[in-house]
């Protein structure tokens, strides 16, 4: 499974200010939209093109496109924070939604609400900012793959090395692309160091 952890130090200086406890959620949600155009950039970095002509002010020359559609699906709810940033970069994008619930005593996902635009033929992002046991990511990949999704990257902030390994052994073909793999995962399956937790931090609950 190829995973790229982001080098930018851009990526690292947003990263430090997202997991910085004295950050409240207005900034917060502006680091992560920023940090969320470095990971999405990344995940798009080898989407094949299309050769088209331009007209540019002076003469007619070559140019590219986008050669296939873009769709994200964004796990619910923290996914949300990474939104803005994919449809900043492709306004064109269809959007779909999984909604998993992480059960507080299991950690298991249960659905709650999923709704997917095509996907066969799409690049697709699936957003997942905190990539921890790796249960609601591999079960959102395990339903685009249902839905006929072949071409799928997984776009988290921090991942642990046991949410990695799930994927690793369910989803070997999929790209992870993330901005920090941290060590390990707390008694309640949260990350550490972590950030805590993003939805929470996203949205002030
Ligand atoms: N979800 C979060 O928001 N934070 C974690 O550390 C793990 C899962």
């Amino acid at each position: 499974m190829p995973v790229t952890e982001l080098t930018h130090p851009l990526a690292k200086d947003l990263l430090t200010s997202l997991r910085d406890r004295d950050t409240e959620s207005p900034r917060f949600r502006e680091y992560a939209h920023r940090l969320g155009l470095l990971l999405v950039a990344e995940a798009l970095s080898d989407i094949d093109l299309v050769d088209v002509k331009v007209q540019t002010p002076l003469e007619g020359g070559d140019g590219h496109e986008l050669g296939r559609p873009v769709v994200a699906v964004a796990v619910l709810r923290a996914g949300l924070g990474l939104l803005d940033a994919l449809l900043t970069l492709v306004p064109d994008a269809a959007i779909g939604f999984a909604g998993l619930q992480r059960d507080e005593e299991t950690a298991e996902p249960m659905e709650y609400y999923s709704k997917f635009p095509p996907l066969a033929g799409a690049r697709v992002l699936v957003l997942e900012p905190m990539l921890a046991t790796g249960g609601s990511l591999s079960w959102a990949i395990t339903m685009t793959k249902e839905r006929g999704a072949t071409d799928i990257t997984a776009v988290t902030v921090v991942s642990a090395p046991q949410g990695l390994e799930v994927i690793e052994r369910h989803h070997p073909e999929v790209r992870v692309v993330t901005a920090t793999i941290d060590d390990d995962l707390d008694h309640n399956f949260y990350i550490r160091p972590g950030l805590g937790d993003m939805g929470d931090r996203l949205f002030g609950t």
